[in-house]
């Protein structure tokens, strides 16, 4: 297992329900910092294995499924997540972007790679690695399902792996 990120091979079927929500969402910001508006579960119902996993970490619990957005030309800058030991993301809008993961050692960072976001596919990150993101042309957002810190990532990824996501 990768401890950066898992790209799973579920090809979701709600990305246009998604793509349709995305303008009549208001977008709040959370912890100071990132513009996020939150979901109900069951519009990703026909994501049938999605859901379970919903389900399995309680994410639907708190209001763990949001829609991030991040304006063009910035940086949310880099960091770990202390709320969620791990999110599962698809990138809806903004491809002309970059989210970048790495090793801080004080102010440089090591060992960096690019979350392979790809079209209607979900990419689970370890959320206790550094990670940012740089975004230019046009508002980038981003579905993320946050699993709870009383779960891990490891237990997560072998999750995806037994059944098949
Ligand atoms: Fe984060």
């Amino acid at each position: 297992m990768d401890e950066y990120f898992v790209k799973l091979n579920t090809v979701s079927k709600c990305v246009p329900a998604l793509k349709s929500l995305i303008p009549m969402l208001e977008y709040k910001l959370v912890y100071g910092q990132n513009n996020a508006a939150n979901l109900n579960e069951e519009v990703l119902k026909n994501d049938e294995k999605i859901y379970g996993l919903i389900k399995r970490f309680n994410v639907d619990k708190e209001s763990k499924i949001s829609i991030f957005k991040v304006t063009p030309n910035s940086c949310y800058n880099w960091h770990t997540d202390g709320i969620r030991c791990a999110a599962i993301n698809m990138l809806l809008i903004g491809y002309n972007s970059m989210a970048l993961m790495g090793q801080k050692d004080v102010i440089f960072f090591r060992n960096v790679e690019q979350v392979p976001y790809e079209p209607n596919r979900y990419v689970m990150i370890n959320t206790s690695v550094s990670h940012s993101v740089y975004n230019f042309a046009e508002d980038r957002y981003l579905l993320s399902l946050g699993i709870p810190m009383e779960f891990s990532y490891q237990e997560v990824a072998n999750y995806i792996k037994e059944n098949e996501l």
